[in-house]
């Protein structure tokens, strides 16, 4: 039986006529599902506009911030100077100091969970790696890292964590002004846009993308992986076998998991998708995890197969506003493959109370809130290794 509910609830209407007529806090937002539609529109940022402060995740979020996300709500040129602002943080999870250090990060955090029984993996391991992993990639200390791990796995749409989120940055953002370090923050303080400096306000909407856009996602890729593995003995055997399938494996998971549904754009001047007509002004969604299943694209398509050839699946986005943040997902999902195939030699599923991205017009799950997992050792001193 399988612990993850892989129902696609966007199948008939993306063979029927490719759209999904939804309805987000009362607004209609029409879902693009094919694959090649989608991918149209999210090259075509004229007609498909991400320049929308709080509107580009659906619904907005402005309940939760009061600051534009860079770079992710502007369209170029603005968008690529911002973009190139903080592009070589993105690229760190690539230098092979920084492979090395997220690697031993994700043996320690192992260490601690294997063999011990039933562990609460979200709480555990999955914030943890998370967290820990973002402080190396942003180049903050690691005592910023633990303080990150206490609070939730969505930043923004907890209270109690959104309240210390917005304190650890009114610390830090003026420390960082005051003192530039060679960390994200000490960057940002002394970037230049247009021949001026970013004002307060653009360092925070850079500051809360990277850490709202990478935690939910990421936690859920891993929780999504460990139960592949309870469920799918065979495929960690194979990576076991055979690791060069994990580069593989880690794109495949993605797929299948889609943790972000979909994301916003709006059209002012309206558009066509097939025969649905979006109306000027309204926004459309692009349908990341509709796409990722589309049978025109994916042979098979709700089948997690780690040896998938021509994976291009769209998980993380397409077109100018492909995630910035891939190289840390691929990293820290690759090291989890490869040191679990490695070392684990079963993940017994427990418990688990899943996650669902819920709309009268469609429920996915998108992760665990919690999940018990137990993991078996290969040998039995592994336990301390
Ligand atoms: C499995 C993990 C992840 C998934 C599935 C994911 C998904 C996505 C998607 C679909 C987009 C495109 C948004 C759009 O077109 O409007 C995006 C953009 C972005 N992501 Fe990720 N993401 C992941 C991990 C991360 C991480 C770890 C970070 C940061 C540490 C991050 C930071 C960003 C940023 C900054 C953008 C905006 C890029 C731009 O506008 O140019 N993401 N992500």
């Amino acid at each position: 039986m399988s612990h993850w509910d892989f129902t696609d609830p966007f199948r008939d209407a993306r063979e029927e006529s490719g759209v999904l007529d939804g309805e987000f806090a009362g607004e209609p937002i029409p879902m693009i599902l094919r694959h090649a539609d989608l991918r149209r529109a999210a090259r075509d940022y004229r007609s498909f506009s991400s320049d929308a402060p709080f509107r580009v995740p659906i619904p907005g979020e402005e309940p939760f911030r009061d600051v534009r996300e860079l770079p992710i709500e502007t369209d170029p040129p603005e968008h690529t100077a911002y973009r190139a602002l903080v592009r070589p943080f993105f690229e760190r999870p690539r230098l092979p100091e920084v492979i090395r250090t997220v690697g031993e990060l994700t043996a320690t955090l192992l260490d601690g969970v294997m063999g011990r029984g039933d562990v609460e993996i979200i709480a555990e391991f999955a914030i943890k790696l998370q967290s820990r992993a973002l402080a190396v990639m942003l180049n903050r200390p690691a005592e910023d890292g633990l303080v990150w791990e206490n609070w939730c796995s969505n930043i923004l749409y907890d209270g109690a964590t959104r309240a210390d989120f917005y304190r650890y940055l009114d610390r830090v953002l003026p420390e960082s002004a005051a003192d530039p370090g060679d960390d994200l923050f000490g960057a940002l303080s002394t970037a230049t846009f247009d021949g001026r400096k970013l004002t307060h306000d653009e360092i925070l909407g850079f500051a809360i993308l990277t850490f709202a856009g990478g935690r939910d996602t990421v936690v859920s890729v891993i929780a999504f992986a460990l139960v592949h593995f309870a469920d799918h003995p065979e495929d960690l055997e194979r990576l076991r076998a055979d690791p060069s399938l994990v580069p593989g494996a880690a794109e495949e998971i993605v797929r299948v998991c889609s943790p972000l549904t979909h994301i916003g754009r709006t059209c002012s001047e309206g558009a066509e998708v097939g025969a649905t007509r979006i109306r000027p002004g309204q926004r459309a969604s692009l349908c990341w995890a509709g796409a990722n299943r589309d049978e025109r694209v994916f042979v098979d398509p709700d089948e997690v197969r780690i040896d998938r050839q021509r994976n291009a699946h769209v998980a993380y986005g397409y077109g100018r506003h492909f995630c910035l943040g891939v190289h840390q997902a691929r990293l820290i999902l690759r090291s989890l493959l490869e040191q679990v195939s490695r070392r684990v030699v079963e993940v017994e599923f427990l418990a688990g109370t899943p996650k669902y991205d819920e709309w009268p017009h469609y429920r996915r799950q998108t992760g665990f809130e919690t999940l018990h997992l137990a993991l078996h050792p290969i040998h039995k001193e592994d336990t301390t290794a």
